[in-house]
């Protein structure tokens, strides 16, 4: 798990690091019993189901599943490598690290990768004096048509390339930067002479910041007509695109606040709506959400409203956009920009009030297709309104809550003046294959499941062998890992048995965490270890949960055998049937003995 801080360290950080303290700082956190509960900040929810037990330092959301210890709260709350959790621990609990051990190749890279930065912030400079000096009239004078205060340009360090061939390649050059290094972040161009010259020209300006402040890379617009409208930096070793998110650094504090983001399609959006007031938008640069961007998203917020323009362009974006936000667990909004106008537009026509509203306003998934489908048919019509409801049925389908569903129908009959049972009927077909289901449905975020015997009894025996390992014993004649249907409880214990062969004589659970580096197991864990265990004697539940589970595995193989009998069957093969049902005629006297 760990990279290049030694194992001491890693140890007195995790015996120093007091993992209520940490969460505390992301999750407002209510003591019961020994342990602490909160609203979880790995997916949304209206309940708390995210635990943190102080006892055995390790949390666990028995909503979304994640779960680990101090290192992995901050890794997954912050987004940040395991060496990087550790140095911010190492900081918050004054513990001193010991010089990054770098080999020579690593080192270079870095001091490559710091150097580029550099160079990308003097052309940000750059740019930036060009708009305020003399030469920069034209970008001025831009900037001013669109109604940006000199407050804002200083913001977003907006800037001007002149409409020169060679301004920046001179200026850097200067400054002693490489050909070589000016191709490699495109800032320059090879012209046809065989010359460097700029490749961003008689345009304004907007460098693209990463989360740190640190220049990634440039778009620039043209003044005026021309093609292309934006000229964007290209793949360079510091801009992926895709990647970032236009605008974050500023937003990411006012995303936290508000607990909300707005994604818009555009630099001049995002610019206008800080201008106005309104501090939490981003944009995804050019049309179409990334789940890397998602991603990045959900380190600040789960609530995301997306603010795409009112064009039909913009209209395919927010579909794909919404489809990645569903999928990766986020809460979606869509805001719909009315007549084709973009968010810049609106906001300087209707004003900041007017676009709150909007954002109040926002539909929910179902009800923004179901919009779609509406003008997509002719609702005045029988015809139509029947294609319409069947369009949105799909959609109706994702939605888990019985109430909310119900709540749509209703509103679908109430907007289609169309009977709501004739809708319900509809519903029901669908529900039970009257149509194709959409395959493509997105993974739902999970929800609390109450849990199966089975489930209790693979924990319970887990945790019996964590508190004695002397028990694996039992278990082997059990029948050891097969014994465990769900694959996480069954690698885990894979992963234990290898543990105390390698000479782990005891197993304290905390400890454990840290040992475990496969993401699910570990979740899994962190589950089971706060469950509590059911009354009684120790001993007695431990054998109680071994015959469930035995019991449970001759099931397994009876259902499979089965199915293979109904193959053999269908195929005509006599002789494997005959095989198979001598077969489970011994597992089904195996079952009678395993009865409770
Ligand atoms: N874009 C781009 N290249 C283009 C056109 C657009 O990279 N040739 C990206 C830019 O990030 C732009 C966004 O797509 O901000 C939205 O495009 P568009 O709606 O055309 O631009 P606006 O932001 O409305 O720009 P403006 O208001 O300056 O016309
Ligand atoms: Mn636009």
């Amino acid at each position: 798990m760990n990279g290049r801080i030694p194992e001491d360290i890693i140890e007195s950080l995790r015996q120093q690091a007091d993992i209520v303290e940490i969460v505390a700082g992301y999750v407002t956190l209510k003591k019961q019993g020994q342990n602490y509960t909160g609203l979880c900040p790995f997916h949304q929810e209206k309940t708390p189901s995210f635990v943190v037990s102080p006892a055995k330092q390790i949390f666990h959301c028995f909503g979304c599943g994640k779960g680990g210890n101090v290192f992995t709260f901050l890794m997954e709350q912050e987004g940040l490598a395991f060496q990087e959790a550790a140095e911010k621990l190492a900081l918050r609990y004054g513990i001193a690290l010991p010089e990054k051990e770098t080999t020579p190749a690593q080192k270079e890279q870095e001091s490559r990768i710091k150097r580029l930065r550099q160079i990308n912030q003097w052309a940000m400079e750059l740019y930036e004096q060009a708009l305020k000096s003399k030469i920069g009239t034209p970008g001025r004078e831009y900037f001013s048509r669109r109604g940006l205060s000199s407050e804002t340009i200083g913001q977003f360090h907006l800037g001007y390339a002149p409409d020169q061939w060679d301004f920046l390649t001179k200026e850097l050059t200067a400054k002693g930067v490489s050909e070589q290094e000016l191709l490699l972040l495109g800032l320059s161009v090879t012209s046809s002479r065989g010359t460097l010259v700029d490749k961003f020209r008689g345009r304004v300006m907007f460098p693209i910041l990463d989360e740190r402040d640190q220049v990634i890379g440039f778009g620039g617009r043209i003044i005026g007509e021309g093609q292309p409208k934006y000229l964007n930096s290209q793949e360079t070793p510091l801009f992926h695109k895709g990647k970032g998110l236009y605008g974050l650094s500023l937003a990411k504090n006012a995303i936290r606040q508000q607990d909300q983001v707005i994604i818009m399609e555009g630099y001049m959006d995002v610019i206008a709506a800080r201008q106005q007031g309104v501090a939490n938008a981003v944009a995804s640069l050019g049309t179409s959400l990334t789940v890397e961007q998602v991603k990045l998203l959900t380190r600040y917020t789960y609530r995301t409203l997306i603010c795409y323009d009112g064009d039909s362009a913009g209209e395919a974006a927010t579909l794909r956009g919404l489809d990645i936000l569903d999928q990766q667990g986020c809460r979606v909004g869509v805001m719909r920009i009315p007549e084709g106008k973009d968010p810049d537009d609106f906001l300087k026509i209707k004003g900041k009030e007017a676009f709150i509203q909007l954002a109040e306003k926002a539909f929910s998934l179902f009800e923004y297709k179901f919009q779609l489908n509406m003008e997509k048919f002719d609702k005045e019509e029988m015809a139509g309104k029947v294609a319409i409801i069947q369009a949105s049925l799909p959609e109706l389908a994702k939605i888990k809550s019985p109430v909310a569903r119900q709540g749509y129908i209703t509103m679908m009959a109430d907007t289609l003046h169309f009977p709501e049972p004739a809708i319900k009927d509809e519903v029901r077909r669908y529900f039970t294959g009257g149509q194709k289901k959409d395959k493509t449905a997105p993974a739902r975020s999970p929800e609390l499941k109450s849990q199966s015997s089975e489930e209790l009894a693979q924990g319970i025996i887990i945790r019996c062998f964590l508190r004695d390992v002397r028990r694996q014993e039992a278990i082997e004649e059990a029948g050891g890992a097969s014994l465990f249907g769900n694959p996480q409880a069954r690698s885990l214990y894979q992963t234990l048995s290898a543990l105390i062969m390698a000479g782990y004589v005891t197993l304290k659970e905390e400890d454990l965490v840290a040992l475990i580096d496969r993401q699910e197991e570990r979740q899994w864990l962190t589950g089971i270890l706060l469950q509590e265990s059911p009354p009684g004697d120790e001993e007695r539940v431990f054998q109680d949960s071994l015959l469930t589970l035995r019991r449970q595995k001759v099931e397994r193989q009876i259902k499979d055998k089965m199915a293979k009998l109904a193959a053999a069957e269908r195929s005509g093969d006599n002789s494997a049937a005959k095989e198979i049902m001598i077969a489970l005629s011994g597992l089904n006297i195996e079952k009678q003995k395993l009865k409770p």
